[in-house]
């Protein structure tokens, strides 16, 4: 099991980390954040798993994953940024998340609209960001991260489209060290973030994002919209060119046609 020393021990972040909370069994990582979100602790408090029995994937889907092999974690964040801008912190996570598990493995990650990271073409980790706001203010975020990292069998219904770390790039990898290179990245992107300034991130998301100029369909509450993805909107939203105009999206899953 990975331990909370292991973990703290050669972390010098300067805020991201700096309190670690480590499960050996939880319902969810994100369901304990939030938890002390409510309760008041500063931000940066890091809530790590080795198995959730209820963890929780976007549109209310669970999030399953062998015990003992993955990163499954949350981070506790209180960014000082208006409502509009609060869904870019899923952009700022993966890109977070991307640079670690490249320095790591020398692979190449890929940014997938609006919450997946890729490997080859499938994916390997999953972000979850719950926003709590008061009186129209951003209170706190929660973003919860899943990734696989040397689970190599996957249930037969996600053979296709899920992958890890270790069947990848065909190597094992220290989960503790990878959680640091991540909370590290995130500790320096943080900087900016707090204060709003996201463009680099949006920027960095779509230069890894590979959706932009292709035919895409996109699954909303069992319609499809299909167009052609055009760009980030400054907000995080995904522009599609649709047959009846241009159109701004916010949430469904994204299948690139052809
Ligand atoms: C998705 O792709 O649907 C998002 C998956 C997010 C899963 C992570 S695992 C750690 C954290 N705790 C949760 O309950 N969910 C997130």
């Amino acid at each position: 099991m990975l331990a909370k020393e292991e973990i703290e021990r050669g972390l010098n972040t300067r805020l991201i980390g700096r309190k670690t909370f480590v499960f050996e069994t939880i319902d969810s990582t994100n369901a304990c954040t939030k938890t002390l979100g409510d309760a008041g602790m500063e931000e940066g408090a890091v809530v790590l798993a080795e198995f959730q029995t209820t963890g929780r994937g976007r549109h209310g889907r669970s999030w399953l994953a062998q015990p003992g092999q993955n990163l499954l974690f949350s981070v506790l964040l209180r960014p000082a940024i208006p409502k509009d801008l609060s869904g870019l912190l899923t952009l700022y996570a993966s890109v977070a998340v991307a640079r670690a598990v490249e320095s790591m493995t020398g692979c190449a990650i890929e940014c997938k609209w609006p919450n997946d990271l890729l490997l080859n073409g499938k994916k390997f980790c999953g972000i979850l960001l719950e926003n709590v706001f008061q009186q129209g203010e951003l209170s706190y975020s929660v973003i919860g991260v899943g990734i696989n990292v040397n689970q190599t069998e996957f249930p037969s219904e996600l053979e296709l489209r899920a992958t890890s770390l270790a069947r990848e790039c065909r190597s094992t990898y220290d989960r503790a060290h990878l959680l640091q290179l991540i909370l590290h990245e995130m500790d320096s992107l943080y900087d900016d973030v707090r204060r709003g300034k996201l463009e680099s991130v949006s920027k960095e998301w779509s230069a890894r994002c590979t959706m932009f100029g292709q035919e895409v369909s996109v699954e909303q509450h069992h319609t499809i919209i299909s167009g052609v993805a055009v760009k980030l909107h400054y907000d995080g939203g995904l522009v599609l060119d649709t047959p009846s105009g241009t159109t701004t999206i916010y949430a469904g899953d994204v299948t690139i046609v052809g």
